[in-house]
Formats: C-alpha cells, sequence, structure tokens
C-alpha cells in the first residue's frame, strides 16, 4: 500500500521505517529540513537501537522516501499523524498545534483512492474528544479517520512497532465508517495481525483514554515504589528486596518497580499532566487527583538525591567536583526532554558544583545543545579527580564499570546510584561509600 507519515520524530520516523519493513510504499513528511535530509540519507536523527538499519535498507531498496512538501503525500492511501503534543507553555494541557496543523495541511491533498477508501489514522497522544473533532473537520474530504494509539517506548522503538502488545483501533460511530476504517488498517497491518498480536475495536474516546491510562498506570506504579523508597529510607528497609518480594505477586508484577530518580522523559510526565486537565475540563478532576500526588511524589526524588548528593559533600557543593554518569532520561536514548539525571545535575550546577556529565549516547547532543555544560567522553574522564559520583541513568556501560580502577581515578571514593543499578556489596568491597535509593 502507498502510506504517508506525518512527523518524523521518534514515533513517525520509526514507525515510517516499520511500515516500508512491513513492503509498504512509504513517505514520511516533517517540517524540519534537516531532519528529512538525514532521515532521506538513511542516517537516523536519534539515537534507538535497530532503527538505522531498517531506515537505510528501506531508503535504499526505494520504499522510503521522507519529504518537507505536502504535496508529495498525495497520491498515498493510508496517512499516519505521528506528530507532537507536547506540554503548553504554562499550563498543563496539551499543545495541540501540530496536530491541528497537519489535519488542515493534509486535508486539501485527500480524496478517492484508486486503491479503495482513504484513511486518516491518528497515532499522536492526544486529550479524549480530539478525534471526534478532527472526524467532522474530515469529514467533507471523505476520508475516515481511525485513532490508533502507539505504545513504544524509546529504546525498543522497532520492537515494539513491529511487534507490539496490542494493537487498539478507534473506529467512527457509523458502522459502515467503522468497518471501511478496520478492513483498510487490517490490510496496512496484516504481518502484525498474522503474528496473533490482540487487535481490539473500539470508539474514539476509549482509544484515546487506552493510551493515556495505560502511561498513567505506569507512571503510578513507579510513583508507588519510590514512595515506598521513602518508607524504607525512613526505617532502614530495601526498596529492592520489597519491590521482588511484592512483584511475585502475578497481580502486581515485577515491571516497572524501580525505584530511583523517578521517571522523565517525552510522555510519562506530560501525558499524566494533560490528562488531569483533560479531566478538569471534563468537570471530573477528582478522579485524577492521584495523579498530582504520583507527579508530586516524581519531584521528591530529583530533591532528595540532590539532598543526599549535599550530605555527601559535608553540607555544601561549593567548590567540589561532581561526575554525572547520564543524561538521557533512560538509557539506550539520546532524548534528555524533562530527563531526571539532567535536572538533578543542573540543580547542583547551580548549588556551586563543578559539575562534569557523560552520557554514551547524549553526550554529543548535550556539547552540541549546551555548550556551557562540561561534557567528558567515559566515566572515567568524567570521575577525575570527582569528589562524588552519581549514577544517574543505568547505561549497560555504567552497570558494568570495574569500581576498583574508577577508584584510582577519583578524589574521593563516594558514589550514589540513583538507579539502584549497581551491587552496593561489590563497590563497597572495593573501597566505595555507597548510597542507593530507598536501600541501607
Ligand atoms: C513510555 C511508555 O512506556 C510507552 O508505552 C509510551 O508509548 C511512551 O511513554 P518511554 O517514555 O520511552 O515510554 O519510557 P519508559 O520505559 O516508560 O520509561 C519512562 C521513565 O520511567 C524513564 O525515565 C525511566 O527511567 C523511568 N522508570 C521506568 C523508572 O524510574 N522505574 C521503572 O521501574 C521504569
Amino acid at each position: 500500500m502507498k502510506i504517508s507519515v506525518i512527523g518524523c520524530g521518534y514515533l513517525g520516523a520509526v514507525h515510517a521505517a516499520c511500515m516500508a519493513e512491513l513492503g509498504h510504499e512509504v513517505v514520511g513528511v516533517d517540517v524540519d529540513a534537516q531532519k528529512v535530509a538525514l532521515l532521506a540519507s538513511g542516517r537516523a536523527p536519534f539515537h534507538e537501537p535497530g532503527f538505522e538499519e531498517i531506515l537505510s535498507r528501506n531508503v535504499e531498496a526505494g520504499r522510503l522516501t521522507f519529504s518537507t512538501d505536502f504535496a508529495d503525500l498525495a497520491g498515498a492511501q493510508v496517512h499516519f499523524i505521528g506528530v507532537g503534543t507536547p506540554q503548553l507553555d504554562g499550563s498543563y494541557a496539551a499543545d495541540l498545534t501540530y496536530v491541528d496543523a497537519a489535519v488542515t495541511t493534509l486535508a486539501p491533498h485527500l480524496g478517492e483512492h484508486p486503491d479503495g477508501p482513504t484513511l486518516v489514522v491518528g497515532k499522536s497522544t492526544v486529550p479524549v474528544g480530539t478525534a471526534a473533532r478532527l472526524a467532522e473537520q474530515l469529514a467533507p474530504t471523505g476520508a475516515t479517520l481511525v485513532w490508533n494509539p502507539e505504545f513504544l517506548r524509546e529504546g525498543f522503538a522497532v520492537q515494539d512497532t513491529i511487534s507490539p502488545d496490542r494493537i487498539v483501533y478507534g473506529l467512527p460511530g457509523d458502522a459502515d465508517l467503522a468497518e471501511r476504517g478496520r478492513a483498510t488498517l487490517d490490510a496496512v497491518y496484516a504481518d502484525l495481525l498474522a503474528q496473533d498480536i490482540p487487535r481490539l475495536l473500539t470508539d474514539y474516546a476509549t482509544a484515546e483514554l487506552v493510551k493515556v491510562a495505560a502511561n498513567s498506570f505506569l507512571a503510578t506504579k513507579i510513583s508507588f515504589i519510590n514512595a515506598m523508597a521513602e518508607l524504607c529510607e525512613a526505617t532502614g528497609a530495601d526498596v529492592t528486596a520489597l519491590a521482588e518480594a511484592i512483584g511475585h505477586d502475578d497481580r502486581i508484577g515485577k515491571k516497572f518497580l524501580r525505584a530511583g530518580i523517578g521517571f522523565g522523559g517525552g510522555c510519562l510526565p506530560k501525558d499524566i499532566r494533560a490528562f488531569m486537565h483533560r479531566a478538569g475540563e471534563l468537570g471530573v478532576d477528582q478522579a485524577l487527583t492521584f495523579l498530582r500526588e504520583v507527579d508530586s511524589i516524581n519531584d521528591r526524588r530529583r530533591d532528595h538525591v540532590v539532598n543526599l548528593a549535599r550530605h555527601a559533600l559535608g553540607g555544601t557543593f561549593e567548590g567540589k567536583k561532581v561526575a554525572v554518569l547520564g543524561a538521557a532520561f533512560k538509557p539506550d536514548s539520546d532524548d534528555m526532554r524533562n530527563s531526571p539525571a539532567l535536572d538533578i545535575a543542573a540543580r547542583i550546577e547551580s548549588q556551586g558544583a563543578d559539575v562534569v556529565i557523560t552520557d554514551p549516547a547524549a553526550g554529543p547532543r548535550l556539547r552540541e545543545e549546551r555548550p556551557y555544560v562540561t561534557v567528558a567522553d567515559d566515566a572515567h574522564t568524567a570521575a577525575a579527580g570527582a569528589d562524588l559520583v552519581l549514577l544517574l541513568t543505568e547505561w549497560k556501560q555504567f552497570r558494568e564499570l570495574d569500581p576498583a580502577a574508577l577508584r584510582e581515578v577519583v578524589a574521593r571514593p563516594y558514589l550514589i546510584d540513583g538507579r539502584n543499578a549497581l551491587d552496593p556489596a561489590a563497590w563497597r568491597a572495593a573501597g566505595w561509600t555507597y548510597a542507593g535509593i530507598g536501600r541501607p
């Protein structure tokens, strides 16, 4: 099939490459000419394991092209919208500027397609009610709108797109339109559906809510275990053992119970806030007041690590050198949007410390985007002469550090493990003072 993908960020670019990998003829459209040029040459504009391989393979095969010109998507039968919905400045609301612009610019290019019904498929995370509004706007074009939320995780984006846990279609109320939408999208995803991936058919509102409910649940799990970490800190208990023990209960599960410096990134923080905002507009804000607590528990973890660090340095950051391992919001990504690691590093620096940051993927980007930050190439260079080492993003490279070798280069062997990613016994045995999160 001929497919277009509007918006070539983490979501859109990976989706475009994966659709081409399934054998479709795909054009990705984005307003950012630099990004489009990189993608068109088969190079990834961001770090995502496995992405560049499928990108370059499909670009070379001629199945995948990129453009800044909306006219280039006119021949496509299915148009995916994968633009961002960031948090609005000064508000919790989602900024729908890019979604609205995509639909408005797309509309004149829609019409009868020789191969069958024309479909517009929303993948962006939007406030509930958006799809119904956009469907009305698209009605005169004859195109059918399906809301098909995306659940991909950065670092696993290719795997999550080609082999998702489930696929959700939010369909129009009209039965004929719904059937056209379902059948056409089934044809796009035929290879995925052949793998027996569950496909759930819902209305628009449910599909929109599934996405924000899932992210809210994940954020709640993380803040729950971080709240337990606060209890562990007050009592001398160990949150990692607690998480393992409760996780043995299948109803709870072990995943997303890693206590530490909390969640960040381009999705969880802004999605729970936009969800609270939308609940307020709908007059049901009380239903989501718990998310305020989820958000503030998450913030408190950042304060906690800054306080731990100050305490470790004898009450002041002035004149102290601090090595920060990690800048990305999580490993296997160079994304620093709302990164707890970067936020903690900035707070420590603003209080007088001399901070050196290292990150295997985000490092080069950090140098380019924030030239005032001191960036080192690796952990040993960053830690040279340091009074304190903070592990804030649990990259494999950091988890596998040799504590004895790192001890040789620091001024003072004191480590705060903000992700509980290291073995305290091994670090202590090598002469380090080790402090984790919620563990004695
Ligand atoms: C998330 C959702 O997982 C994904 O389904 C959705 O489509 C987009 O948002 P992502 O933002 O890529 O994906 O990252 P995720 O793996 O969910 O991690 C989010 C944050 O939570 C990271 O900062 C991570 O370090 C933190 N986290 C995760 C914890 O602190 N503890 C955990 O146990 C798990």
